[in-house]
């Protein structure tokens, strides 16, 4: 049979790694967060003190990442997110780490990968595209809920304001910009649980199957 590849896109916080880590397990894929590869750029750059606006460094940083290698603990605070979303723009730092995400998708089961350009830019043939996506207070109410489930502290408004700026930076960048691909399909999942959302999703895929 063919290699099934999940394109899974969206906005942060959208809920689209929950779904792409669901789905992976239920079709015994491989799942990349492409975020962290971004994210990994961040760090190495925050680490070495370098400016994350300098390409030359950033792609030195970017050619460095190790996809087997990428370590979510340390890479999912709030602060690398907002430096990955600054290196992200860099088009030559872009090529770099789709070159590597496309050869993660290159086996012969498929792969499941989740990200702002899978369906348009890593994986256009992509066997089933989802672009998941919810209202920005939905998004921040989610992220303040989880931030307090670990025992922060956080303010609402605050949140909006960087989920805003973030989708913003993604949406609005020349090169890969956010968007839905013109086959994806729509997943608004504000008014959805993870458990609605991950069946709506097996039935758009078990449907291209
Ligand atoms: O999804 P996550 O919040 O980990 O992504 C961090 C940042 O990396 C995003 O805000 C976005 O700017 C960038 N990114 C991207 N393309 C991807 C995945 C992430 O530009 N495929």
């Amino acid at each position: 049979s063919r290699p099934l590849i999940i394109a899974i896109d969206g906005p942060a916080g959208a809920g689209k790694g929950t779904l792409a880590r669901r789905l992976a397990d239920y079709y015994h894929l491989p799942h990349l967060d492409t975020g962290l590869t971004y994210r990994a750029v961040a760090q190495m750059l925050l680490t070495k003190g370098w400016p994350l606006g300098d390409a030359p460094h950033a792609v030195e940083a970017a050619k460095l990442i190790d996809l087997g290698d990428l370590d979510r603990t340390v890479l999912s605070a709030h602060a690398v997110g907002e430096a990955a979303s600054k290196v992200a723009v860099i088009a030559e730092v872009r090529k770099i780490l789709v070159e590597k995400q496309r050869e993660f998708a290159r086996r012969p089961s498929g792969a499941v990968l989740d990200g702002r350009d899978i369906g348009t830019v890593v994986c256009p043939h992509a066997t089933a595209k989802l672009y998941v996506t919810a209202s920005a207070e939905v998004r921040a109410r989610r992220r303040l809920a989880e931030i307090e489930a670990n025992d922060g502290a956080g303010d609402f408004a605050t949140i909006l304001a960087d989920i805003m700026r973030r989708d913003e930076r993604d949406m609005g960048r020349a090169d890969s910009p956010l968007r839905p691909a013109a086959d994806a399909h729509l997943l608004d999942t504000s008014e959805m649980s993870i458990e609605a959302a991950f069946s709506e999703a097996r039935t758009v895929i078990d449907g291209v199957l």
